[in-house]
């Protein structure tokens, strides 16, 4: 096949930051708003990327997934933790990579005790989230090549192409959810992958052939983008 194939020494001597899993949002002490991210295409890339030489920190939502070995977890439940863990340590980190299934929005006021079913109907206020991506892309100092994910259900390419420049990404890595043996909740995935004058498919395959994959593409475009700076 077409890809590259990844030596042990192409992340050596890098930090890479990654976000994966969804985000919990609490509605009160015992409910939460969340979605149906397993973790399992952000936890192959921060594997490989170890398997790479690279120093890996992963910012993980609740995920039933062990740690990659060489890899140093941080646990986060809620999107804003996540947001704060990731601010805490991008200015160490020389790319950055988004596979977090983010929730968008999150109670505006979560309640302290359990909500009673009192009523017929109920009202949640939502508010936005803070979108972790385009907060890095958006750094003026210590930025790091950010890879971002596009998830979406039809017009793939459309979508990311346009979310690509408008959170100023290196590359995204596109795939269609909503399709039998692929995307969330499935052990393979399919990506098209897309940077400012440039693209790859990778074509379906386990997460983890997926990751390699992913990573040596990636490995290639820092040394690029870091050279032409
Ligand atoms: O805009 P959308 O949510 O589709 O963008 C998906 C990409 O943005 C993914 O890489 C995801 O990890 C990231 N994202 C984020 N913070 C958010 C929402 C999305 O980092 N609040």
């Amino acid at each position: 096949a077409a890809c590259w194939p990844l030596a042990p020494h192409d992340l050596q001597g890098l930090t890479v930051l990654l976000t994966a899993g969804p985000t919990r949002e609490a509605l009160d002490p015992v409910r939460f708003i969340s979605n149906r991210s397993t973790g399992r295409m952000g936890f192959a890339v921060a594997a490989a990327a170890a398997q790479a030489g690279a120093r890996v920190v992963l910012v993980s939502g609740p995920v039933h997934l062990p740690t990659p070995p060489g890899v140093e977890r941080v646990n986060v439940e809620s999107a804003v933790e996540m947001y704060e863990a990731v601010m805490q340590r991008v200015q160490h980190s020389q790319i950055f990579i988004a596979t977090a299934a983010v929730a968008d929005y999150r109670a505006a006021a979560a309640s302290g005790q359990k909500i009673k079913k009192t009523r017929d109907t109920l009202i949640l206020e939502l508010v936005r989230n803070p979108d972790i991506l385009a907060e890095v892309a958006a750094l003026r100092s210590s930025r790091p090549f950010t890879v971002g994910f596009a998830a979406e259900t039809h017009d793939v390419l459309h979508y990311a192409e346009d979310k690509r420049r408008r959170k100023n990404l290196d590359l995204i890595a596109a795939n269609q959810v909503g399709v039998a043996g692929s995307g969330f909740e499935s052990e393979q995935n399919a990506l098209h992958v897309l940077w400012e004058g440039g693209e790859k498919v990778l074509a379906l395959a386990d997460k983890t052939v997926l990751g390699r994959q992913l990573v040596a593409l990636i490995a290639e475009r820092y040394r690029q983008w870091s050279g032409a700076r």
